[in-house]
């Protein structure tokens, strides 16, 4: 069964009280969404496998270790999008592949638009990017494609999830970890997270 981790560190509730303020204009609103995503893929790849590798400073030798493996992160567009860069300049290694969908605002369903999937999957790990967790059907529906494609080993990384969405992604794909900064109260009578942040996407971009 994967687990649920919210994070508790300080920089990201502080960080994550700014992000919700209805007042943070676009351009700090990008930029938090990338610093929160650095933070919680420092507790995301905790386990990440290691090689030992022999290393000369230029002092002598010493032991050091590198990444076994390439990660995989999945941004879902659009919101998923900020949430890359970060991430990505921690592991530059990683490979990117963006995965298009939107929620029908009437049904609350997932419609994949987009989906730019190498034939095969090349790496262990993917990283699902996605700043809301709301119903789930989103993740679930990412997860769905991915495990299709064959990946093996699944982690979803949030911002802010709400309880349903956390139930629906852990009924739908039970291995998959879960990562986000908080987990809220619930979801309103037209699917928004409560408190949340509002339209994750239309914030980041300046629409809507
Ligand atoms: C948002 C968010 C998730 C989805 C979550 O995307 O980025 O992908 O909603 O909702 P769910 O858990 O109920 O599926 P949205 O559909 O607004 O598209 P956008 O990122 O292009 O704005
Ligand atoms: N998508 C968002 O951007 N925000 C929500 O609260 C729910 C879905």
């Amino acid at each position: 069964m994967g687990n649920v981790y919210e994070s508790q560190h300080p920089l990201v509730k502080h960080k994550l009280t700014i992000l919700r303020n209805k007042e943070t204009k676009p351009k700090k609103f990008r930029e938090l969404i990338r610093e929160i995503s650095i933070l919680l893929a420092y507790e995301v790849t905790e386990d990440l496998a290691l090689t030992a590798v022999p290393v000369e400073t230029p002092m002598g030798m010493t032991q050091g270790a590198l990444l076994q493996e390439p990660i995989g992160l999945v941004p879902v567009l659009r919101a998923g999008l900020g949430m890359v860069e970060g991430v990505w300049e921690m592991m530059p290694g990683s490979e990117v592949w963006h995965i298009g969908l939107f929620r029908d605002e009437r049904t609350l369903k997932p419609v994949e638009y987009y989906n730019k999937l190498p034939v095969s999957p090349t790496v262990q790990l993917c990283i699902v990017l996605d700043p809301m967790l709301a119903t789930g059907g989103s993740a679930s529906a990412t997860v769905d494609i991915l495990k299709r494609w064959g990946a093996k080993r699944i982690k979803y990384m949030g911002i802010i999830a709400a309880p349903e969405g956390i139930n629906a992604l852990h009924v739908a794909h039970p291995d998959v970890d879960i990562f986000v900064a908080a987990i809220d109260e619930r979801l309103n009578e037209i699917g928004y997270i409560v408190p949340g942040l509002g339209d994750a996407g239309d914030r980041q971009f300046g629409t809507g």
